[in-house]
C-alpha cells in the first residue's frame, strides 16, 4: 500500500498563527522528511459553502489567501499537490455513493457537527451542511490517502470515513482504504487559545494573530494579550497557567531565542520560575514574545510580499494541482464503480447477463 498523505482547511479566512503551530508547521515537516508517495492539500471550498451558501464571495477571496498562505510557510507545490475541491468532480460522485452508506442518526450523533451546529445558531439544518463529514470521507477516499494530519477536532471526520470504508468494503468488495488521523503531539499547539485566553483562536471570535499580520500589529495583539489579573506589580507572585504569554511561548520560544532576546535566562522554564516568584513585569514578556514571533514570522512575511506580487504564478500553481488531482481521483472513482457494478461501458459482464437471460449469443 503507498504512502498517501492528505489533508485541508477551509477557506473562510487568512490563516492565523495557531494554524500555524498546530498543522502548517508539521507539513512542512512532513514534506521535508519525504516519507510518502503522495502529498495533498485541499482547499475544501466546497464543504466552506456548507455553512457559507449565502455568502460565496468570502470563500471565493480567502481560496487564494490561502494558498499564499500555504506557499509562504514552505510549502512546496513540486512535492505537494494543492487543489481546490470543487475542481474535482469525483469527489461529488463518491459523496453521492457513500451517502447510502451513512444513516441520518448517525450524522445527527457527529460531536464535531454538532457543535458547529450550535455555534451557527441555524434555523434549521441544511442538507448539505450535515452531510459533510459524507463528502470529506470522500476527500480522502478520493486519493487511497491514508494519513491525515488534523487537529483532534477533525477525529469524528476520520472515524466517520473509517466507517464508510468499512461499509463499503463489506458491501462491495475490499477497494477503500482505512485512513488514520496524525494528530499533533503537543496539547499547546492542537489548540492555540486566542490572544483572549478564552477559547481556541479563531476569526469569528475575533481573538486571533494572523500569519500575514504586519509586526506593529503584532505588538498590538501581544501588548492585548490576557495574562495573570492577579499579577499587579513587577513584585507579585505571577501564574504562569492560562496566561496566554506563556501559552504562546510554550508553542513558539527556542533555547536559540532566549540566547538573543532574554539571555538572563536559559530556557522557558527559568523564565517561567521568575515569574511565579515575583519580579518579572509583563511587558517584559510580552517583548520577549512579541521578538519571538517577529523571528518565526519575518522569513514567512517575506516570502508573503513575493506571492502578493506574482498572483499569477499562484493562480497557476492551484490549476496545475487541481488537474492533477482529477487525474488522480478519476482513477479511485473507476475503482468505486467497478466496485459497485456501474461501470457499464468497461465490462463487458454488463451486456453477459442480458444475453444469458435471453439465450442471445
Ligand atoms: N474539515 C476540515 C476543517 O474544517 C477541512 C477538511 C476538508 C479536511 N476535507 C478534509 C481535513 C480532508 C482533512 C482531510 O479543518
Amino acid at each position: 500500500m503507498s504512502k498517501i498523505i492528505l489533508t485541508g482547511d477551509r477557506p473562510t479566512g487568512r490563516l492565523h498563527i495557531g494554524h500555524y503551530v498546530g498543522s502548517l508547521k508539521r507539513r512542512v515537516e512532513l514534506m521535508n522528511k519525504g516519507d510518502y508517495d503522495k502529498f495533498y492539500i485541499e482547499i475544501a471550498d466546497a464543504q466552506a459553502l456548507t455553512d457559507n451558501y449565502d455568502n460565496p464571495a468570502k470563500i471565493r477571496e480567502n481560496v487564494l489567501e490561502v494558498a499564499i498562505d500555504y506557499l509562504s510557510c514552505g510549502i512546496d507545490p513540486s512535492k505537494v499537490t494543492i487543489f481546490i475541491q470543487s475542481g474535482i468532480p469525483a469527489l461529488c460522485e463518491l459523496t453521492f455513493y457513500y451517502m447510502n452508506l451513512v444513516s441520518l442518526s448517525r450524522l445527527e450523533r457527529n460531536p464535531t457537527v454538532k457543535s458547529e451546529i450550535k455555534m451557527r445558531k441555524f434555523e434549521s439544518i441544511p442538507t448539505g451542511f450535515l452531510t459533510y463529514p459524507i463528502s470529506q470521507a470522500a476527500d480522502i477516499t478520493g486519493f487511497d490517502a491514508t494519513i491525515i494530519p488534523v487537529g483532534d477536532d477533525q477525529l469524528p471526520m476520520i472515524e466517520q470515513t473509517r466507517e464508510i470504508v468499512r461499509s463499503f468494503n463489506s458491501i462491495y468488495g475490499k477497494t477503500l482504504y482505512e485512513p488514520e488521523a496524525v494528530l499533533p503531539e503537543n496539547e499547546t499547539c492542537n489548540r492555540l487559545p486566542g490572544i483572549d485566553g478564552k477559547a481556541k483562536m479563531s476569526k469569528s471570535l475575533g481573538n486571533a494573530i494572523y500569519i500575514s499580520d504586519t509586526p506593529e500589529v503584532i505588538k498590538e495583539k501581544v501588548m492585548k494579550m490576557y495574562t495573570d489579573p492577579n499579577h499587579i506589580n513587577i513584585s507579585d507572585p505571577g501564574c504562569v497557567e492560562g496566561n496566554m504569554v506563556f501559552t504562546y511561548l510554550d508553542a513558539f520560544a527556542k533555547d536559540e531565542d532566549f540566547v538573543s532576546f532574554a539571555p538572563e535566562y536559559k530556557n522557558l522554564d527559568e523564565m517561567k520560575e521568575h515569574y511565579k516568584r515575583g519580579g518579572l513585569g509583563d511587558v517584559k514578556i510580552k517583548k520577549f514574545l512579541i521578538n519571538v514571533l517577529n523571528r518565526e514570522f519575518a522569513p514567512i512575511r517575506e516570502k508573503r510580499a513575493y506571492y502578493e506580487n506574482h498572483l499569477d504564478d499562484v493562480v497557476e500553481i492551484l490549476k496545475r494541482g487541481t488537474d492533477d488531482a482529477i487525474k488522480d481521483s478519476e482513477v479511485v472513482l473507476k475503482k468505486v464503480k467497478a466496485a459497485m457494478g456501474i461501470n457499464y461501458f468497461e465490462d463487458d459482464s454488463f451486456v453477459d447477463i442480458y444475453k444469458e437471460k435471453y439465450n442471445k449469443e
